[in-house]
């Protein structure tokens, strides 16, 4: 087993990403997607949220081999009930049970004390292990929560059963740090801790997620929630390609395999881009389009040196299939002569020694220059020659 389960949530809490309504056969193709990525658990819906999600995860649940099917309920049995006829027929089922125990979610939204919140999360639990092999148990809004309260729960629903704990930053208002040390101290002060997985769960509010998730991992988290592209309530949650690459790339800080095949990223990305219509940034880590494309002239010449200079992370590695010199008012002459020669053209070095100042004047008038402008530059010279 690999050391840190990815568990994605693209279909659950990604669907949640406002104006995103996926169908049954775009969520199977999604889930189908995240099976050949590798993931461990696919969360693929609310079962007890509407008809549509009931359906999906049933579909999911029947089709998917090689990754753990999970739904999600709220401590209500009918919730449960729901998800077990979703999620019957799978093989390695599980189910994902969730109640905050934050003070303002307890008061507020609950209307429920302390006592009442333990108990009916241990009776639901308890009412789920009947049912399921794996249980997860998520403390919403655990990150606002007292840790006394927090602890002594967390206790109280693995003696119920529960093989998971997620500690969730349901509102991304967390830190590295603080969200660190919050594993860390339960990771000590719950005895029974070391019998489950410990998961994390992080929203981008902050724009912390993904930093927030590494920090849990440093501190003993063994399994992290994600969503592809990072979409998910608000501002989202951690994205699961920068997770990837961050364990992939930096080993000697995070020695831990995951079982993710990381070549399958840029599709699976593609896809859930597609199907989602939400549409990455240019600037987006890992996936964006600019991710590999280098515009200065500095940058362009040391990377057609060696591409280590400026790429810490090979485009190959996810998926993509090459680097992009991007060619605007900032690049060199020596990534301009390199895409001249693609065009396979007889020129003198005076011809590219011209084209180039043309090319330069051009970057003034537009941002960026494109194959079709340079062959017309390049034309042009030759005509006049
Ligand atoms: O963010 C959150 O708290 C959630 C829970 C349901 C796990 O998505
Ligand atoms: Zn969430």
């Amino acid at each position: 087993m690999a050391d840190i389960q990815i568990f994605d949530t693209t279909l659950r809490d990604g669907e949640q990403s406002p104006g995103v309504n996926l169908n049954k056969s775009e969520k199977l193709e999604i889930a189908k997607q995240l099976e050949r990525l590798g993931v461990d658990i696919i969360e693929a819906g609310f079962p007890a949220a509407s008809e549509g999600d009931f359906e999906a995860v049933k579909l999911i649940a029947e089709t998917v081999k090689n990754a753990s099917v999970t739904a999600l309920a709220r401590t209500h049995k009918k919730d449960i009930d729901r998800a077990y006829e979703a999620l019957k027929n799978t093989e390695r089922p599980r189910i994902h049970i969730f109640l905050a125990t934050s003070p303002i979610h307890m008061e507020y939204k609950l209307k429920m004390t302390e006592e009442e919140v333990l108990k009916k999360s241990v009776e639901m639990v308890k009412y789920a292990k009947e049912r399921f092999p794996e249980v997860e148990f998520s403390a919403e809004d655990a990150t606002r929560s007292d840790i006394d309260f927090l602890c002594r729960l967390i206790e109280q629903v693995i003696d119920a059963g529960a093989t998971v704990i997620n500690l969730p930053d349901t509102v991304g208002f967390t830190t590295p740090h603080e969200y660190g040390r919050m594993f860390k101290t339960i990771s000590e002060r719950v005895p029974n801790i070391k019998n489950v997985n410990l998961s994390c769960h992080c929203h981008d509010d902050l724009g912390m997620a993904v930093a927030n998730s590494m920090a849990a991992v440093e501190n003993g988290a063994t399994q992290v929630e994600c969503a592809v592209n990072g979409i998910g309530e608000r501002a989202g949650n951690a994205a699961l390609e920068e997770i990837a690459v961050a364990l992939e790339i930096r080993k000697d800080f995070y020695p831990y395999q995951t079982s993710l095949v990381l070549k399958e990223i840029k599709r699976t990305s593609d896809i859930v881009s597609k199907l989602t219509g939400m549409y990455i940034q240019a600037n987006k880590a890992v996936i964006g389009r600019n991710a590999y494309a280098h515009e200065s002239g500095i940058h362009q010449d040391g990377v057609l040196k060696n591409a280590e200079t400026y790429e810490i992370i090979t485009p190959e590695l996810v998926g993509v299939s090459e680097n992009t010199l991007f060619l605007g008012k900032h690049s060199g002459r020596h990534a301009f002569k390199d895409k001249v020669a693609e065009f396979k053209l007889e020129l003198s070095e005076d011809d590219i020694t011209a084209a180039f100042k043309r090319f330069k004047l051009l970057t003034d008038q537009k941002k960026e220059v494109t194959e079709d402008d340079i062959y017309t530059i390049l034309m042009e010279i030759k005509t006049e020659d």
